[in-house]
């Protein structure tokens, strides 16, 4: 069991998929994590699995679209473990694939509540518990399909889809983009702290999201989140890592 003077992580959205095996991961590794899950039951469960193998994970309840819920998730944490050294903010939800003239704007304004204005208020919230930490890390789970340079070129850098039909996402393409853009403006106010701030493609992992058709498993899809969560001191702030096997992940154009 890790002790007192333990790093704590957080992660949103892991009660399953890459979520909780980041979870796993950065307590495997000796870190507190708290696991962050907008419903009690599946986020106890999740807790209780991964508890079973001896990990100090906590259930957080954190509902990323709910102002109040973030705060009272923030003062928790800070109650009752103190300096953050990693926020990963992982949850996310996608749309299926349809034309941009069929997706209303309801539907863009619904994902971007969670994958956009969900990061905002979760950074925001936890960004005093992360300058108490000795060095902090924000690791935001964006997609190769946020990426502007893959859209303008109509290819998908991670060459899951054929080459000349970038996928047609307006909702959760353009979120991850805004997403995208969110880590950079964050890292550059926090440049010269002692926070690093990045984004990261996972790759196509077969999880909720995509109705298991991924390619890859949550093993491999947690594996760069979890690189750019334990980045040492000198490592980068402001770049977009994607899974390609290579153990330092692909420099993704933003
Ligand atoms: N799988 C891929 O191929 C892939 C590729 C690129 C990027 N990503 C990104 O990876 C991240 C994780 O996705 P995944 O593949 O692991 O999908 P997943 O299995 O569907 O997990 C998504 C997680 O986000 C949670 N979530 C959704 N809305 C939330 C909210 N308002 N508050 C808190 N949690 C919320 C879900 O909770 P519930 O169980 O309550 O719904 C779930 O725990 C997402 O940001 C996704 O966009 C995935």
């Amino acid at each position: 069991m890790p002790s007192d003077t333990a790093p704590v992580a957080v992660v949103t959205g892991a009660n399953k998929g890459i979520g909780r095996e980041v979870v796993r991961r950065l307590a495997e590794r000796g870190f507190v994590v708290h696991l962050g899950s907008r419903d009690q039951q599946r986020g106890r469960a999740a807790e209780g699995v991964l508890r079973a193998d001896g990990l100090d994970v906590r259930f957080l309840h954190l509902d990323v679209t709910d102002e109040t819920s973030v705060a009272l998730a923030a003062k928790r944490v800070a109650d009752e473990t103190g300096p953050l050294r990693v926020l990963v903010n992982n949850a996310g939800i996608g749309l299926a694939e349809q034309a941009p003239s069929q997706t209303s704007a309801e539907q863009v304004r619904h994902v971007y509540d969670t994958n956009v204005f969900g990061v905002v208020t979760v950074t925001n919230a936890f960004l005093p518990l992360l300058r108490r930490a000795d060095s902090a890390r924000i690791v935001n789970v964006s997609s190769s399909l946020g990426s502007l340079a893959a859209a303008a070129a109509n290819e998908d850098p991670s060459g899951v889809f054929p080459p000349g039909r970038f996928p047609t996402l307006l909702a959760y393409g353009t979120s991850k983009a805004a997403l995208n853009a969110v880590t950079l403006t964050y890292a550059n106010e926090l440049r010269g702290t002692n926070i690093l701030v990045n984004a990261v493609s996972p790759g196509f992992v077969a999880t909720d999201i995509n109705g298991h058709n991924g390619v890859l498993d949550v093993e491999q899809g947690a594996r760069i989140p979890v690189l750019l969560a334990t980045l040492d001191d000198d490592g980068p702030t402001a770049t977009f890592l994607g899974e390609d096997g290579t153990p330092g992940g692909q420099v993704l154009p933003w």
